[in-house]
């Protein structure tokens, strides 16, 4: 006899992603988008300013926010035994799976850039006016001009990764009317 649960297992397109996954892949959407996009507004705004000033700091604490979530992450996604299998095959499952690798890749490698550019003034990073972290490891500050080119240009990358990312979620939900996108949903 097959049990509900069973039947749910071998029907991935039918389940739902593990709380602690749906919430850090939205976690992690909401501070990505919030990181690119406080770099966006700061730079029209005068410097020294008020604005720009609370832009920065909160650039600040939400990337040292980014990077232990873009942390966890990773390990759960290697630890956990019951990530749900694949909801596509064939050639759009290894699409998935490479855009969501290089993804991983450059999450990881955004707040390494973050940290080390943070890090280059020599000045540890505050997260509000509760801690800061002090420089890990010393970085020459005349690779700092390079490290900032480099955390913009990563930025535009994911950016565009994560604009054909979602509009195949998208493209799930409103063209091919699978379940993949309710998959990362949370329960109701
Ligand atoms: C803004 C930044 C975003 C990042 C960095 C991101 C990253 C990721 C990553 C790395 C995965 C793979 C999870 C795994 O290991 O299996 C994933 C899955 C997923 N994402 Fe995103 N995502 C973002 C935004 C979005 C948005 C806006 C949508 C919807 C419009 C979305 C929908 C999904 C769905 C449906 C899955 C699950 C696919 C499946 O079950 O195979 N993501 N996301
Ligand atoms: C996906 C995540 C992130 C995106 C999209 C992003 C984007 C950006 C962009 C576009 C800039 C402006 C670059 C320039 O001035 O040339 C910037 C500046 C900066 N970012 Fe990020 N960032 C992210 C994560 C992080 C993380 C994790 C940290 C580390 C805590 C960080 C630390 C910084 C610092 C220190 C600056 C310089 C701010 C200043 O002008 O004083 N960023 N970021």
């Amino acid at each position: 006899m097959t049990s509900v649960t069973a039947q749910t297992r071998t029907t991935p397109s039918e389940t739902r992603h593990d709380p602690l996954t749906i919430t850090l892949h939205w976690i992690t959407a909401f501070l990505v988008l919030f990181q690119f996009l406080s770099a966006q507004v700061w730079e029209f705004l005068e410097k020294g300013t008020a604005g720009r000033l609370g832009l920065i700091y909160t650039h600040f604490a939400f990337g040292i926010l980014l990077t232990i979530v873009v942390l966890v992450r990773v390990v759960w996604r290697i630890a956990n035994r019951n990530h749900l299998p694949a909801a596509t095959s064939g050639i759009k499952h290894l699409a998935a799976q490479a855009v969501h690798l290089c993804l991983y890749g450059l999450l990881l490698a955004q707040v390494a850039l973050g940290l080390a550019f943070g890090w280059s003034s020599g000045k540890p990073i505050p997260f509000f006016n509760l801690f800061s972290v002090p420089p890990l490891l010393t970085i020459d500050p005349s690779y700092r001009h390079q490290i900032a080119g480099l955390h913009n240009d990563f930025a535009w990358i994911i950016i565009a990764f994560v604009a054909i990312h979602a509009f195949a979620a998208l493209a799930h939900h409103y063209i091919l009317r699978d379940k993949v996108l309710m998959r990362m949903m949370p329960a109701r």
